[in-house]
C-alpha cells in the first residue's frame, strides 16, 4: 500500500518482451500493429495509431489537425500539464475553463462564456477517469463549429451508455505511463474514425513518411514510434484490461462508500449511464471542516500512499505565469494574462483532494485496513 499506484505485470508480459527481443524486434513492428488493431476493436474505432506516450499522441493529434497558430483551444485546467502544453506546442492558444463541482470535469456551460471568434477546438480531459459530458460538448462544438479532441490518458475503460471515451470526439488520445490502468511504461495511442485524418498521423509520426516508408518524405514531422518490446507489454495489458478494470472498480466503488459515510467529503459524481474508469480516487474534503496536508499525513503514517496529485492547477503553474513569457510562440501570438484567471471551483478541488490506492495490487484485507482508517481520521 506504500504505492499510490502499481503496474501488474506478469510472466506473459516477460515472455512476449523476451521473445521480441530475441527476434530483434526493437522498433515499432508486428507487436505494435496488433496493439493498434486489438486498441481500435476495444474502443470502437476505424483506426488506433500507437505513439511514444500520452503526450505525443495529443501532439500528433493537433499536428494532424492543423489548427493555424494563434486559435484558442478550450480545455480545463484541473488537468496533467500535457493536455495544456501540447496545445502550446503548434502555436495554439490554451483558454482555461472552469471545472463541474461534482465531476471535476470541464463544465460545458463555462466553455460558451469563453468561445470567441478566435476558438477552434475544445479538448476536453476524462480527469482520473470520469467520463466528462460529452454530449453537452459535443452540442456546443456543432452549434460553434469547433473541433473535439478528447484527452482520454486517463481514461481506458471509461465510457458513455457503453461508447468508450475517446470516440465522442474527432480524435481521441490515450496514455500507456507506467501507472495507468494499462501501460507500457512509455506509450501512447490516438483514436479517430477519420480516414484522412489517421493517414496524415500515421505520416506525421514517422518523418513524413508515405504509406510505403522507406526514404521519401512529405512532411515536416516527428519521430513518435513506439519500440516493439513496449508494444509487446501493451497488448498482454490490453488483453486482460476488462479484468483489471473490474478489479479496479471494486476497490474504487469500496473505497468511494466509505467516503460517503462522512459528511463534508465528496467523490466524483458518476451519472446515470457512465462507466468511470476508476484511474485515480480522489475524494475532495470541505477545507473549513478538514486540513487536507493533515489527511495526507495521517494516511501516510499508517502506511497507506496518498498525495494530491494535482495541486498547482495549470493556470496557476509557473509554466503558465512565467515560462510562457519566454517560449517560441509568444513572439507570434497572443497568450492571456494566465496570473488573471480565476478559476474557484478548480483552485478548491486542487487544493483540497487526496489520493487513495484503488489499483489491482491493493488486497481485501488492505482496502478494509484503509477503510478503518479514515473512519479513525474522518469518524
Ligand atoms: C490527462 C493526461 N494527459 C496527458 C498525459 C500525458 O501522457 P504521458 O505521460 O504518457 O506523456 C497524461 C499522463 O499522465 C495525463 O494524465
Amino acid at each position: 500500500m506504500k504505492n499510490i499506484a502499481q503496474p501488474e505485470i506478469s510472466d506473459e508480459e516477460i515472455s512476449l518482451v523476451s521473445r521480441t527481443i530475441k527476434a530483434k524486434g526493437f522498433v515499432e513492428g508486428k507487436n505494435a500493429r496488433q496493439l493498434e488493431k486489438e486498441f481500435a476493436e476495444f474502443v470502437g474505432t476505424k483506426h488506433a495509431i500507437c505513439t511514444v506516450n500520452g503526450t505525443a499522441a495529443l501532439h500528433l493529434a493537433l499536428e494532424g489537425l492543423n489548427i493555424s497558430p494563434g486559435k484558442e483551444i478550450i480545455t480545463p485546467s484541473f488537468t496533467f500539464i500535457a493536455s495544456a502544453n501540447t496545445i502550446c506546442f503548434g502555436g495554439n492558444v490554451p483558454i482555461f475553463c472552469e471545472i463541474d463541482p461534482e465531476t471535476f470535469n470541464i463544465d460545458p456551460e463555462k466553455i460558451k462564456d469563453l468561445i470567441t471568434p478566435n476558438t477552434k477546438a475544445i479538448l476536453p480531459v476524462h480527469i482520473f477517469g470520469l467520463p466528462s459530458d460529452m454530449k453537452a460538448i459535443n452540442d456546443i462544438a456543432e452549434d460553434k463549429d469547433l473541433i473535439v479532441i478528447e484527452d482520454a490518458c486517463q481514461a481506458h475503460g471509461a465510457r458513455i451508455d457503453r461508447k468508450h471515451v475517446g470516440t465522442f470526439g474527432k480524435v481521441g488520445c490515450f496514455s500507456f505511463y507506467a501507472t495507468k490502468n494499462m501501460i507500457t511504461g512509455e506509450g501512447g495511442m490516438v483514436v479517430t474514425d477519420d480516414d484522412d485524418l489517421a493517414n496524415r498521423m500515421r505520416s506525421i509520426k514517422n518523418h513524413g513518411r508515405g504509406p510505403k516508408g522507406g526514404y521519401y518524405h512529405y512532411l515536416i514531422a516527428y519521430n513518435f514510434r513506439l519500440a516493439d518490446p513496449l508494444a509487446a507489454i501493451g497488448l498482454v495489458q490490453l488483453r486482460k484490461l476488462q479484468k483489471m478494470l473490474d478489479q479496479r472498480k471494486k476497490n474504487a466503488e469500496f473505497i468511494r462508500n466509505t467516503i460517503k459515510e462522512f459528511d463534508q467529503i465528496q467523490v466524483q459524481k458518476i451519472a446515470a449511464g457512465v462507466t468511470h474508469g476508476h484511474y485515480i480516487c480522489a475524494p475532495v474534503v470541505d477545507d473549513k471542516k478538514y486540513n487536507v496536508e493533515n489527511v495526507i499525513n495521517k494516511l501516510k503514517d499508517k502506511g497507506i500512499a496518498s498525495r494530491r496529485i494535482y495541486s498547482i492547477p495549470c493556470h496557476l503553474q509557473p509554466t503558465y505565469l512565467e515560462g510562457i513569457k519566454e517560449w517560441r510562440w509568444t513572439k507570434f501570438v497572443s497568450y492571456p494574462d494566465y496570473s488573471k484567471i480565476k478559476l474557484p471551483v478548480t483552485e478548491r478541488i486542487a487544493s483540497n483532494h487526496f489520493e487513495i490506492p484503488i489499483h489491482t495490487g491493493i488486497t481485501k484485507q488492505e482496502l478494509i485496513y484503509i477503510q478503518a482508517t479514515l473512519r479513525e481520521i474522518f469518524g
